[in-house]
């Protein structure tokens, strides 16, 4: 059931205003990789959403030291805009190695971590391709498979020896740093590429993404210290909170225990019969790795199923939306009636699947709100395109897969 509302806590129309033009912003998702001019660049989580959009919605729903929720974090990009524009984020994820980066993107980085980074650059730069690194996936592994090939073997070897001489670093950050740069290089390597790089070029790529992360982070650094001091906090609060659970497993007594009520969940969930590749990376442009799990020292194993809410087989998508319906049943219990719930949502097949979207989310206690000023189009609703973005669909009529794909609406809903 969808309501008007015109409450009196609703945003000022030049804050939707803002949204709306974010809504069309591409920069971010479809930056080049080798651009690195803030955090949100460290990792091309896929299906991430704009920063732009991100930090429109935190400004027009909250306020400094309010608590911003995201239980589908991905790449953290919640996270990373909640803490530059000095409110608390509390993010969780059922995937590591979306834990790993957004812990990556939203450090406080100190000056020396990032010198300490700078210095490891030097060392990888004079780095041979010599001895047994210590750090490789163990052949049968799904890290592994495909980075044992005549092609790949010598950058399977390099990316274990870098990985090795990350334990000399002692400094946490740095660590967490360096490893993200390896990361990154690697991903830029590897995934969706025709073939794979010379060892002089991934090393000289490697050393020249190190130190433009080093750069970035510490200023991020800098930036996220301003604006920490500017805000409230309870002490020994955490400002960034990043969890590794399952959204319907989110530990809500204890986050009610320790964080204030959150006044705004802004999240993007997996979509209905879309099926996006969190978890691996495409080498020669078809077989899987999870590569990336490897080298953020993060196991998993597990298949597509896990990270997109149901297995591709299951064309009813039963799973799906039963899944969904349990996660915003356990996030109804750390929210209240005056939070805001905004969410950005695709669908392969919008006229079946939005109905049974609302419909998941009403019978978990959440009631839709159309803003008059938030809507493009008949149905109410703002609906934005979706630039260029490399996820594939499986769908029973293909027929209807692009133009569904293509699209993706702002949901906005409260507490009932
Ligand atoms: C569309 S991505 C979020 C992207 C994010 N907004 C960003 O900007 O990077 C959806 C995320 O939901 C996670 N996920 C899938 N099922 C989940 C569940 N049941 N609980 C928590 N996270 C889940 C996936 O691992 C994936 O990282």
């Amino acid at each position: 059931m969808s309501t008007k509302d015109n409450s009196f806590d609703s945003p000022a129309a030049a804050a939707i205003a803002a949204i709306e033009r974010a809504a069309g912003d591409s920069s971010f998702v479809s930056l080049g990789g080798r651009r690195t001019r803030s955090v949100h660049e460290f990792y091309r989580y896929p299906a991430r959403f704009s920063p732009v959009f991100a930090r429109a919605v935190i400004e027009a729903f909250t306020k400094p030291g309010d608590v911003i929720l995201d239980p589908f974090l991905g790449g953290g990009t919640t996270l990373v805009e909640a803490r530059l524009s000095g409110r608390i984020g509390v993010g969780s994820d059922l995937s590591t190695l979306a834990v790993f980066v957004s812990h990556a993107k939203t450090r406080a980085y100190k000056a020396q971590s990032c010198e300490i980074v700078d210095d490891w650059a030097g060392h990888i730069a004079g780095l041979k391709l010599r001895g047994s690194p210590i750090s490789v996936p163990h052949i049968g592994s799904p890290e592994a498979r495909v980075l044992y090939t005549p092609e790949t073997w010598r950058l399977r070897k390099f990316i274990g020896l870098a990985l090795d001489s990350l334990q000399n670093l002692e400094d946490n950050d740095a660590s967490t740093l360096a490893r993200c740069s390896l990361l990154r290089t690697a991903q830029s390597a590897l995934d969706m590429r025709a073939g794979t790089p010379t060892i002089d070029d991934f090393r000289r790529q490697l050393v020249a993404t190190a130190r433009a992360m080093a750069n970035v982070a510490s200023d991020h650094g800098r930036r996220v210290r301003h604006a920490d001091a500017a805000t409230v906090g309870k002490r020994g609060i955490p400002r960034s909170l990043i969890l590794n659970h399952a959204a319907e497993d989110l530990p809500a007594a204890a986050l009610s225990a320790r964080y204030k009520v959150p006044r705004l969940v802004l999240t993007s969930p997996p979509y209905p019969g879309v099926y996006v590749m969190y978890h691996r990376w495409k080498v020669n442009g078809r077989k899987e790795t999870g590569a990336p799990f490897w080298i953020a020292n993060c196991l998993d194993g597990h298949g597509i199923g896990r990270y997109t809410m149901g297995a591709r087989a299951d064309k009813s998508r039963d799973r799906y939306f039963e899944t969904l319906r349990s996660s915003w049943e356990r996030i109804s219990e750390v929210v209240d009636e005056r939070t805001w719930v905004v969410q950005l949502v695709g669908f392969n097949h919008v006229p079946t699947q939005l109905p049974r979207y609302l419909q998941a989310m009403d019978q978990a206690g959440f009631r839709e709100v159309q803003l008059p000023t938030l809507q493009n189009q008949d149905d109410g609703r703002f609906w934005r395109s979706v630039p260029s973005r490399r996820w594939w669909v499986i769908t029973d009529a293909r027929s209807e897969c692009a133009p569904s794909t293509a699209r993706e609406v702002v949901l906005v809903h409260k507490r009932a």
